[in-house]
């Protein structure tokens, strides 16, 4: 029986994308690195420190430890400055809504990010009461495409994988929702994310009522 649901962050209740691209291009474009919307899609679901390898590794370009920490953290900079702007408006349409509907109907809700800015993302939407458990960047050390951060909500919760389904719009994520085992909903085109066990193009269509009618069985 499904008693949980465990959300991704980024691309599922709010759409950052467009943030961090800026933020990655500002840096890239001090460094001389090419970087286009094509590589910020790579970076969907990845950590910082991968995202930041990622883009490294696709100009070629090879720098000692400290310095990757020292341009990761100014990518951050920036980025955390634009949240600044994120107001309870930037839901993604239906984001709210589903988060409203599970609270009325007394499920367990946990957040499953890969951001270390989950909380201030939260906060700026005014999101933090929707989530019985907060599971960020900082939860846990393997990152996404291991399941570990859906497996830190779903204890939290005190609930087994199979009772939880995960909304994700990464292909790392819905990668790290199978491998431990969770029921997962996948936001966003077929070829990032057709292998979770239902897919929406976006949140908006993803209602409790769709996905009860799909996984009727584990709803009783
Ligand atoms: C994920 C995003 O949620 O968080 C990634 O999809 C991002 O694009 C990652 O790199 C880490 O975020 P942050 O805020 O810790 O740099
Ligand atoms: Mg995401």
């Amino acid at each position: 029986m499904i008693k949980g649901f465990i959300f991704d962050l980024d691309g599922v209740i709010t759409d950052t994308a467009a943030s961090h691209y800026d933020a990655w291009k500002k840096l890239s474009d001090e460094m001389g690195w090419a970087f286009d919307h094509a590589v910020n899609d790579k970076l969907r679901g990845i950590s910082r420190m991968d995202s930041i390898q990622v883009i490294m590794d696709h100009n070629n370009a090879s720098l000692d430890e400290a310095t990757i920490i020292e341009l990761a953290a100014k990518k951050n900079e920036i980025y955390v400055a634009s949240l600044e702007t994120m107001t309870p408006e930037d839901y993604l349409p239906g984001a709210k809504e589903l988060l409203t509907h599970l609270r009325t109907e007394g499920f367990s809700v946990a957040l499953g990010s890969a951001s270390k800015n989950a909380i201030k993302v939260l906060q700026q939407l005014n999101a933090t009461a929707y989530f019985d458990v907060i599971g960020d960047g900082n939860s846990v050390s393997k990152s996404k495409p291991e399941p570990d951060i859906f497996l830190y909500g779903s204890e939290k919760m005190g609930l087994q994988p199979d009772e939880c389904i995960v909304f994700e719009d990464a292909e790392s994520g819905v990668d790290a929702a199978k491998a431990g085992r969770f029921y997962s909903v996948g936001i966003g085109p077929e070829e990032r994310v057709g292998h979770a066990d239902l897919r929406f193009d976006t949140m908006a269509e993803a209602t409790l009522f769709e996905v009860k009618a799909y996984f009727k069985e584990l709803f009783g």
